[in-house]
């Protein structure tokens, strides 16, 4: 399985510190916000990752990140024009992905979650699509999915006014090779995105859509805003301390992940 981080967009719920700098670039607590989702990558085993950004933001993930050999990974980077919506990523990424399955990973997402982990080894090979839920809040932020009695999932929504369920999608989707093909037959969405529910709508609607249920207890934000930014800075900071464990640690991830970490050198 291949992997992709998207972390384009132009951040502005996070205005000011955006409008200088790209939003998966900001400090959270120790690490720069793009190394947890690449930690989520890596530390699954996943070795060949692109880095989706814009045209002016690719040099400095570039020069903060490399070319991913010195974690026994190979990191490409693709530029995103115009920030259209997530599901364009797999646009972008046709030729990368090629004939293989793909982990779409957003640049802002913290995924704290063992069992994500597992789901993405297990599904290295798969057929048809595997999201997520995670019981909410607030699911009117974000992708709700809507289950049946058996763990089904039978409705898909993008930020609805009125959920028909608690369970929202976090920004972490595995995908088989028909992807590329779905995602060229989306149309824009009322706010002109590519919405990466749409591309989820279309396995859900040929029946080749699962959903993992993530237990309460485990830690996912989305850290888009003030609030969820400083948030997850506090959870970074709080469950290092009390675990002794580095969250966001590439290297570490890499280990986790039983890929060919080179020693630095003296
Ligand atoms: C995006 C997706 C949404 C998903 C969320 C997770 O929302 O559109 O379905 O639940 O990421 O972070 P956005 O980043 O546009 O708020």
């Amino acid at each position: 399985m291949k992997g992709i981080i998207l972390a384009g967009g132009l951040g502005t719920r996070l205005h000011p510190l955006t409008l200088s700098t790209n939003k998966h670039l900001l400090m959270v607590h120790d690490q720069r916000m793009i190394h947890f989702p690449l930690s989520t990558l890596l530390s699954s085993g996943i070795n060949e990752i692109l880095i989706i950004s814009s045209v002016s933001d690719l040099p400095e993930f570039r020069l903060l990140l490399g070319d991913g050999s010195a974690f026994g990974a190979r990191f490409t980077y693709a530029e995103q024009r115009v920030p259209n919506g997530i599901a364009q990523a797999l646009l972008i990424g046709e030729a990368f992905i090629g004939e293989d399955s793909v982990c779409l990973i957003l640049g802002d997402n913290l995924i704290d979650v063992p069992e994500i982990n597992t789901a993405m080894r297990s599904h290295a090979y798969l057929e048809g699509a595997v999201i997520f839920a995670k019981p909410v809040k607030d699911p009117e932020r974000f992708g709700v999915v809507e289950l049946n009695h058996a763990g089904k999932p039978i409705s898909l929504d993008e930020k609805p006014i009125k959920p028909r369920s608690a369970y929202a999608v976090p920004g972490l989707y595995l995908y088989d090779a028909t992807a590329v093909r779905r995602a060229k037959a989306l149309r824009p969405s009322l706010r002109g995105e590519y919405e990466i529910t749409d591309l989820n709508r279309s396995y859900l609607e040929d029946g080749s859509l699962r959903v993992v249920c993530l237990p309460d207890t485990t830690f996912w934000m989305d850290m888009g805003t003030h609030e969820s930014l400083q948030a997850a800075a506090d959870y970074v900071r709080s469950a290092q301390a009390s675990s002794g464990r580095k969250i966001g640690c590439i290297q570490q991830a890499a280990v986790d992940g039983g890929l060919t970490v080179k020693q630095p050198s003296r």
